[in-house]
């Protein structure tokens, strides 16, 4: 199992306010524990023993909700990002934090999924097994969403028996009808560590940012092999960041907690 992994949460959070004016959004609860534990858990429990934190000022809560939490089979650190400049700069703000020359994983530290683990787990496995040098999972997303998300190209069918699929490429946010497939990124990753060389070589891109979408293309055109893993039925992936995912994921993972599902759905009979 890759043994290193980042998981930015440095944004702004500009579309869950005014919740998120002194709160970051990745201490929301969802359910019994805040966004970052479920991610963070997710994570040991796949196997990673270091976590990288990339956070920013006014977000030191997060590091402090971790510190020395029951049962968290992983070592976690916390760097910063002098300046909220999108998410490839949050990752090459990790370089330092790494170590050389290995894959890391990255999972985006609003978004949880389900079964998370396992997905990782699958991942990791691409990297680790030499089938790929990028690992990035997906999903299917209805056409009028995929403009919200990194969309991945495929270079062809399906080739091994975990549903692996050869990419061609990934852009980021494109228009609808400009989207080359419906296989929306799933907010997480294995990467190879020249992906630092690459985020140093780009420009910005999509809304000013250095994208990380653009630095995984760059390695892609210069020959590294990238897959798409993607998610199986029960491994939904549930992005924090608006207030209509945030909710449905609140509610989803209640309804699935065994002691507050039934007081969920008691409310909701009664409206
Ligand atoms: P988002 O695209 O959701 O951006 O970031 P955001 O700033 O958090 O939210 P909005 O759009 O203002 O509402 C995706 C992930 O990348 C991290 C975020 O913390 C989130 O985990 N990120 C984004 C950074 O760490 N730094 C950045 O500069 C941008």
């Amino acid at each position: 199992m890759i043994a290193d992994a980042v998981v930015p949460v440095a944004g702004l959070g500009t579309r869950l306010r005014p919740l998120t004016r002194a709160l970051p959004k990745e201490l929301l609860p969802v359910a019994r524990m805040p966004v970052i534990e479920h991610v963070v858990r997710e994570l040991a429990d796949a196997g990673v023993e270091r976590v990288v934190l990339v956070t920013r000022k006014g977000k030191q809560a997060i590091v402090d909700h971790l510190d020395g939490l029951e049962d968290l089979e992983c070592d976690v650190m916390a760097v910063r990002q002098p300046e909220p400049r999108g998410l490839g700069d949050a990752i090459l703000s990790a370089r330092a934090a790494l170590p050389d020359d290995v894959p890391f994983a990255i999972a985006l530290g609003d978004t949880l999924v389900e079964d998370g683990p396992e997905v990782m787990r699958r991942l990791s496995a691409c990297v680790e097994d030499g089938k790929a040098d990028i690992a990035i999972a997906l999903e299917r997303v209805p056409g009028d969403e995929i403009s919200r998300y990194g969309v991945a190209a495929a270079a062809g069918r399906v080739t091994s028996g975990n549903g692996a699929i050869p990419l061609s490429g990934v852009v980021e946010k494109p228009l609808a009808e400009e989207a080359p497939s419906d296989l929306a990124i799933a907010s997480r990753y294995v990467v190879p560590f020249s992906i630092f060389d690459a985020l140093g070589r780009i420009e910005p891109g999509k809304g000013g940012e250095l994208q990380l979408t653009d630095a995984l293309q760059l390695l892609i055109d210069e020959g590294a092999r990238a897959m798409g893993i993607p998610l199986r039925e029960g491994e939904a992936r549930h992005d924090v960041g608006s207030m209509e995912t945030y909710t449905a994921a609140f509610l989803r993972y209640a309804l699935i907690d065994p002691e507050l599902g039934p007081v969920v759905r008691e409310q909701l009979r009664h409206g």
